[in-house]
C-alpha cells in the first residue's frame, strides 16, 4: 500500500544546506519511490487530496507533533569491514601495519568457518541497521563462501549493501591470503555470480571489486580488477594513503607509478565508481587526479584517530570537487554508528583548524551532508537516494529524541527549536533514538520495529 509520512523532516539539499521542514508530508508509492514532498502540509489527508490519492488507498505514518521527533534520510557507511566487527575497540597503541598483523588478519582468517561468518555478519548488519545505516559498502574477507553469506544476510535483512570479497595476493601472511592470481580471480568471480543470482538487478545488494589496498596486491591482480570493472561497470573500493609507512611501502612495491593514486590509476581502478577509504596523506597532484577521475573518498575520522593515522582534510578535498562521504571503518574505527562518525568528523576538522587554518572546520550541516547525500554520491546513488526529493527511494529513519531511555534530555522550550534539536541529536544521540528504519519503503529496523516483533 502507498504511505504518507507526516511530521517534521530534516534532510540535506547540498553541502551546507540542511533543510528543516517543520510540517511536511511525503507520499511514497508501493514500490518505495517518493511521489511528492509537500512543505507546509496541514495533514496527511490534505496532502492526499491534493495529489488525488483516494481515502483508503494509503496508510499514514506520523511523527508525534508534541514530541521531539523527525524523519531523516538513512545513513551511508561508505567503508566498513563487516568481518572486523568483533574487534571494535581493540587496537591498543598499534598503528595500521602492526594492527593488521596483530588484530585484523587473525580475526579475518577465522571466517573460513561459516558459523563464525554467520554469527558476525548477522550481528553487524542488525547493529548498523539499528543505528540508521540503510546503505553500507562492506569489505568481507578473502573467503568466497563467507562473502556470499554476507550478501545473503544483507538481502534478507533488507539493508542496501555493496559486498566486496577482499583481494590480497601479495605481501600477506601465508595463513591469510589469496594463494595466487588465479585463485583470487576464481574466488572473485564466484562472488559476482552468487550476487547476480540472489539479486539480479542489484537493487539491494551489489558486488564491489575490492583490492584490499595496493600494499597487498600484485600489479597483475590490480590490473585484472581494473579491467574487470571497466568491462562490467562494477564499482571498486580500496584504501589509499591512510598511514605514512603504508605510503612508503606502496611506493617501494609499485615503482611503476609516480604516486599511490597513480598505482590505482595506471591499473584502471580510479574512476567514478571508486570508493577510496581514508585519503589522509594525499599530495596535491593526487587530489587533482582523484577529482579528475570522479572517484570518491570515504572519510573515516574515528579510525584515523584510533590508529593515529592522521587527519583527512575534508574541506580541501571538497574544494577540488572530490566527492566525500563517511565511513566507520569498523574495526579501525571503534563505532558502527554513522551518527557518532559524523561527530568525530566535526571534531577532527576542529583539530585541523586549531593548527591555524580555520577553513578546515566542518559544521553540523556539513557533517550530516557527508553522512547522507555525500555518501550517496560516493556510492554513485545520489540520483536515487540521500534525501527526500520526489523520485528518490524512501530510505529513512524516524528519530525520536524524547523516547524512553533517551541519551538526550530535551526541555519544553526546545521543542520548536528544530536546529537545536538536530545539534543535540548529533552530539548525544544514539540508536535508542532510532525508532524506525525503512529501506526501499520497507520497515526493517528501529526500536519500535524490534518491540513490535
Ligand atoms: N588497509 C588495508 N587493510 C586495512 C583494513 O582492514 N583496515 C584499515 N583501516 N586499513 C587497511
Ligand atoms: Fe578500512
Amino acid at each position: 500500500m502507498r504511505t504518507i509520512y507526516f511530521g517534521t523532516f530534516v534532510h540535506s539539499l547540498a553541502l551546507a544546506d540542511l533543510q528543516v521542514i517543520p510540517s511536511a508530508a511525503v507520499g511514497v508509492a508501493e514500490n518505495g519511490t517518493i511521489e511528492f514532498l509537500d512543505q507546509n502540509a496541514s495533514s496527511a489527508e490534505a496532502s492526499a487530496e491534493r495529489h488525488s490519492w483516494p481515502a483508503g488507498s494509503y496508510s499514514v505514518v506520523a511523527s508525534d507533533p508534541s514530541s521531539a521527533s523527525f524523519f531523516f534520510p538513512g545513513f551511508f557507511d561508505t567503508h566498513i569491514h563487516a568481518s572486523q566487527y568483533p574487534n571494535v575497540g581493540l587496537f591498543g597503541k598499534t598503528t595500521l601495519l602492526d594492527w593488521l598483523n596483530s588484530y585484523t588478519f587473525p580475526l579475518e582468517s577465522s571466517f573460513s568457518d561459516l558459523k563464525v561468518a554467520d554469527n558476525v555478519y548477522s550481528r553487524v548488519i542488525a547493529r548498523t541497521l539499528g543505528n540508521g545505516t540503510t546503505t553500507a559498502a562492506y569489505y568481507a574477507t578473502v573467503h568466497a563462501a563467507g562473502t556470499n553469506l554476507l550478501a545473503d544476510i544483507a538481502l534478507k535483512a533488507g539493508q542496501r549493501a555493496f559486498i566486496g570479497r577482499c583481494c590480497m595476493d601479495a605481501n600477506s601472511p601465508d595463513y591469510y591470503c589469496d594463494k595466487n592470481l588465479e585463485e583470487a580471480q576464481k574466488a572473485t568471480l564466484e562472488v559476482l555470480d552468487h550476487i547476480k543470482k540472489i539479486d539480479p538487478n542489484h537493487d539491494i545488494v551489489s558486488p564491489i571489486l575490492t583490492p584490499r589496498f595496493a600494499a597487498s596486491c600484485s600489479k597483475e591482480l590490480l590490473c585484472w580488477l581494473g579491467k574487470l570493472s571497466t568491462e562490467t561497470s562494477l564499482p571498486v573500493q580500496t584504501h589509499i594513503s591512510e598511514n605514512l609507512l603504508e605510503v612508503e611501502l606502496v611506493k617501494s612495491m609499485h615503482p611503476f607509478a609516480a604516486s599511490y593514486a597513480g598505482v590505482y590509476d595506471k591499473c584502471g581502478l580510479l574512476h567514478d565508481k571508486t570508493i577510496l577509504a581514508h585519503a589522509v596523506h594525499l599530495t596535491d597532484d593526487e587530489r587533482l587526479l582523484i577529482a579528475k577521475r570522479g572517484s570518491g573518498v570515504a572519510h573515516c575520522p574515528a579510525s584515523n584517530s584510533a590508529l593515529t593515522s592522521g587527519e583527512t582534510r575534508v574541506k580541501w578535498l571538497l574544494d577540488a570537487g572530490v566527492k566525500v562521504g563517511l565511513g566507520t571503518d569498523v574495526s579501525g574505527g571503534f563505532t558502527p554508528s554513522i551518527l557518532h562518525t559524523a561527530r568525530q568528523a566535526l571534531l577532527v576538522s576542529r583539530h585541523l583548524s586549531m593548527k591555524g587554518d580555520e577553513t578546515h572546520k566542518l559544521s553540523i550541516e556539513e557533517v550530516l551532508y557527508l553522512a547522507t547525500l555525500g555518501g550517496a554520491e560516493v556510492c554513485g546513488l545520489a540520483n536515487k537516494l540521500g534525501n527526500f526529493l520526489p523520485g528518490k527511494k524512501w530510505d529513512a529513519q524516524l528519530i525520536t529524541l524524547d523516547c524512553k531511555n533517551s541519551p538526550v534530555d530535551i526541555f519544553p522550550w526546545e521543542l520548536e527549536k528544530h536546529e537545536d534539536l538536530v545539534a543535540k541529536w548529533l552530539f548525544n544521540g544514539d540508536d535508542r533514538n532510532v525508532a524506525k528504519v525503512w529501506v526501499d519503503g520497507k520497515l526493517v529496523a528501529g526500536t519500535a520495529f524490534i518491540s513490535f516483533q
